[in-house]
């Protein structure tokens, strides 16, 4: 299974979100609102059944819940990326990568950078919205999910596939 390990934002965020003016433009895909999650770990193809037994060795329940908080401002991340930056997850995302270091896709060597992407561009597109587009939003987080993706001709389908509260213990 393609995975990854993710946040995802409540619903009156994802209103907020969905609230961003979104125009068509040649060579910008926005995301939709199902798709708007936090990765805090890409793995690609790997066995849920792997994943599932480091995660549930991190301890979620054990970690205190968190408050990740959205903005101030949509920004640029990479050539083709238009997202609503996202602070708060930064040590969450570590111990999830160390806890599945050995597993699918080789970690990141890049600093965990948490964002919402909002658009993807093609390449040769800047994705920047032509004037400064103002977000702000905050949430308490209260679980990390284990999320299998599923690719398709009009962008990926995610399904989360596990639950790990977090401070439930
Ligand atoms: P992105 O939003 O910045 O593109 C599912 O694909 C999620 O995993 C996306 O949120 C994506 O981040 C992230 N991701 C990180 N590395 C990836 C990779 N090599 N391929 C696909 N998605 C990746």
């Amino acid at each position: 299974m393609r995975l990854f390990v993710a946040v995802w934002p409540p619903p009156d965020v994802v209103d907020q979100l969905a609230a961003i003016e979104r125009p068509a433009r040649p060579g910008i895909r926005w995301t939709t609102e199902d798709q708007w999650h936090v990765t805090l770990r890409f793995l690609g193809e790997e066995e849920a059944e792997r994943v599932k037994a480091s995660l549930v060795q991190m301890r979620p329940t054990g970690r205190k819940p968190l408050v990740a908080q959205a903005g101030p401002a949509l920004e640029r991340l990479g050539p083709s990326i238009l997202c609503v930056p996202v602070a708060g997850l930064d040590d969450l995302a570590n111990a999830v990568q160390a806890a599945t270091a050995s597993l699918g896709a080789r970690p990141d060597d890049r600093p965990f950078r948490g964002h919402l992407t909002i658009a993807r561009a093609r390449r040769g597109v800047n994705p920047r919205p032509p004037t400064p587009t103002p977000f702000s939003a905050s949430w308490a987080v209260a679980e990390v999910t284990l999320v299998a993706s599923a690719l398709h001709p009009t962008g990926a389908r995610y399904q989360v596939i596990e639950r790990y509260p977090l401070g439930a213990s």
